[in-house]
């Protein structure tokens, strides 16, 4: 890949490594992030600029493209997690997860489409839950199945200008968005007990598949979700909603 990389929700986590992968590529990377001084010290720090976006306002992703020249990749990383039952979830948790997450990504979708080069790239962060069921998940599969399906439409609509459009299906990956697991007792053992290389992931190894797919060996890929998850998907989702409401005394 040459030109510039826009990682959006780039700094923390997945986005992070993925940032840093670019760069280390020796490309020009912009790193957006609604935590507008997370974004600049991580874009300091690697050499990177930053730009503040708030994915879930679209006068906000529109500027946060504004002044990007040669814009060739693109990747969504920004999301977030409200776990609750359907029949518990406050309309406004739903709401949210949606928001960033599905309507996030769709905002991004919308506006690098038209400034985005020719033959550029774009992949969105979705989940194993977009394609696994988790009680106690629905708004966050909800949320990241609709993702998987949004990037099938915009790979078919970007794919006369040689836009690929592909999405990456994390399973269980150390970053601070997981980092909380760990007060929820057995929740972190029977993910990895259902994870077949037995183990979580590590950011790294989701930038490895994100920097694959920006690059010229993915030419032919386009509408695909990658699962990158330790085998996660052949096995079950833990019981989030059973953990957590045995945590309730
Ligand atoms: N960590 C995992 O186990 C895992 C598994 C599957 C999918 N994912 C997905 O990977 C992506 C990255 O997750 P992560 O684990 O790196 O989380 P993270 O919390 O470390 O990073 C998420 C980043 O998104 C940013 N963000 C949140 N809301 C935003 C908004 N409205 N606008 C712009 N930026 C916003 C945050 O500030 C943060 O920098 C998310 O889409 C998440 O759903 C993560």
């Amino acid at each position: 890949m040459s030109g510039t990389a826009l990682v959006v929700g780039g700094a923390s986590g997945i986005g992070l490594a993925v940032a840093k992968a670019f760069v280390a590529e020796g490309n020009q990377v912009v790193v957006a992030d609604v935590n507008a001084e997370a974004a600049r010290s991580a874009a300091d720090e690697m050499g990177a600029r930053a730009v503040a976006m708030d994915v879930t306002d679209e006068a906000s992703v529109a500027a946060g493209f504004d002044g990007i020249e040669d814009l060739r990749t693109v990747v969504s990383c920004a999301g977030l997690t409200i776990p609750g039952a359907i029949t518990e979830l406050p309309l406004e948790q739903w709401q949210t997860t949606i928001d960033v997450c599905l309507t996030g990504s769709f905002l991004v979708l919308k506006h690098a489409g038209p400034r985005i080069a020719d033959g550029g790239s774009i992949v969105v962060i979705s989940s194993l839950n977009g394609r696994q069921p988790g009680a106690g998940m629905g708004a966050y599969c909800a949320s990241k199945a609709g993702v998987t399906m949004l990037v099938e439409v915009a790979a078919l609509e970007l794919a006369s200008r040689g836009v690929r459009v592909n999405a990456v299906s994390p399973g269980l990956v150390d970053t601070p968005l997981t980092a909380g697991l760990s007060i929820v007792p057995g929740l972190t053992d029977e993910y990895i007990e259902n994870t077949p290389l037995g183990r979580a992931g590590r950011p790294d190894e989701i930038a490895d598949m994100v920097t694959l797919l920006a690059s010229d060996k993915a030419s032919w890929i386009t509408g695909a979700a990658f699962d990158v998850n330790g085998g996660a998907h052949l096995q079950r989702y833990p019981d989030v909603l059973g953990k957590l409401r045995a945590m309730v005394p």
